[in-house]
């Protein structure tokens, strides 16, 4: 089905939907971005997503040009514009810099583009919970934080298109990156965490990743329910040796990982702690 589009306001299909090619976005990259879905029709953590909406566009001093109110009721009005029936919804809001001179001087573009693409959400196969996926350690180094820092959700996205590229021709279902330390930071659209002794790992914000909206839920989940889940520095080594290993994001929950590069992980079939953390994700997730 094809996406329908909101650019400044304005809905369409996805053929109609355009912005000018003197936008920064377009020229530049400059700009951030959200990606949200619904469950039975509402948007799952939106708070949290405008939240971290706003801090990526501090980070690289826009300012938004909506109030939360404006920006709910135009997510609302084009996801009801898609009239997606029974599926439920991806939603991705984006906030470029705007149309203006070629120049870096923001004074150039006083008016951020704001668009919002909603299409079905389309879910990873059955298969990839049930028997697990692999992934492959790129060679692409996570972007270092005093450069563009992954913390920003920006649309400058080389960094992780050029690691999904290599994670692709090495038939990785996602591409793993260290950071410039050479620890573990995140994939190119999800965050990992490993399990040791019943323990839930995942590596901290320090070592260069997005704070990841699933990932930080999963957090409280596991505390909820009596797993324990810490934030620690991870090197190949851990990731090789853990009991089980799993991705997170918004679109895909928690994946389990059984394979990374030619290893298994554990058993090799994913674990009963990502199970668990799933199953109770997907709960509330249902429950909204
Ligand atoms: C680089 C990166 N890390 C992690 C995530 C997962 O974040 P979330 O759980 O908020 O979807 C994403 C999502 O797209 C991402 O692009």
């Amino acid at each position: 089905m094809p996406a329908t589009i909101n650019v400044n306001g304005r809905i369409t299909g996805e053929r109609e939907a355009v912005v000018p090619v003197l936008d920064h976005g377009f020229l530049y990259g400059e700009g951030i971005y959200e990606t949200m879905r619904t469950y039975n029709g509402r948007v799952f953590l939106y708070d949290r997503h405008v939240r971290r909406l706003r801090n990526s566009a501090r980070l690289i001093a826009l300012d938004l040009p909506f109030t939360e109110d404006d920006l709910a009721a135009q997510v609302r009005d084009t996801v009801a514009a898609a009239a997606l029936g029974r599926a439920e919804a991806y939603i991705r809001v984006l906030v470029t810099r705007g149309v203006g001179d070629l120049t870096y001087d923001p004074r150039a573009t006083p008016r951020p583009s704001v668009v919002i693409i909603v299409k079905p959400q389309v879910d990873p196969e059955p298969s990839a919970y049930e028997r697990g996926v692999r992934v492959v350690i790129v060679d692409v180094v996570r972007n270092h934080p005093e450069t563009v820092n992954p913390m920003i959700k920006s649309n400058n996205l080389l960094n992780s298109a050029l690691a999904m590229q290599e994670a692709i021709r090495r038939g990785g279902f996602e591409g793993l990156m260290r950071n410039y330390r050479r620890e573990l930071s995140e994939c190119t659209t999800s965050n990992i965490f490993i399990v040791r002794g019943g323990v839930a790992l995942t590596p901290p914000l320090s070592s260069g990743l997005l704070p990841g909206i699933t990932r930080e839920f999963l957090i409280e989940i596991g505390r909820d329910v009596g797993i324990d889940v810490r934030e620690e520095v991870l090197r190949d080594e851990d990731l090789f040796a853990a009991d089980e290993a799993f991705l997170t994001s918004t679109t895909r929950e928690a994946v389990p990982i059984v394979a990374v590069d030619d290893r298994a992980i554990g058993s090799g079939r994913p674990g009963p702690v990502t199970r668990r953390l799933l199953e109770e994700y997907r709960r509330r997730a249902q429950a909204g």
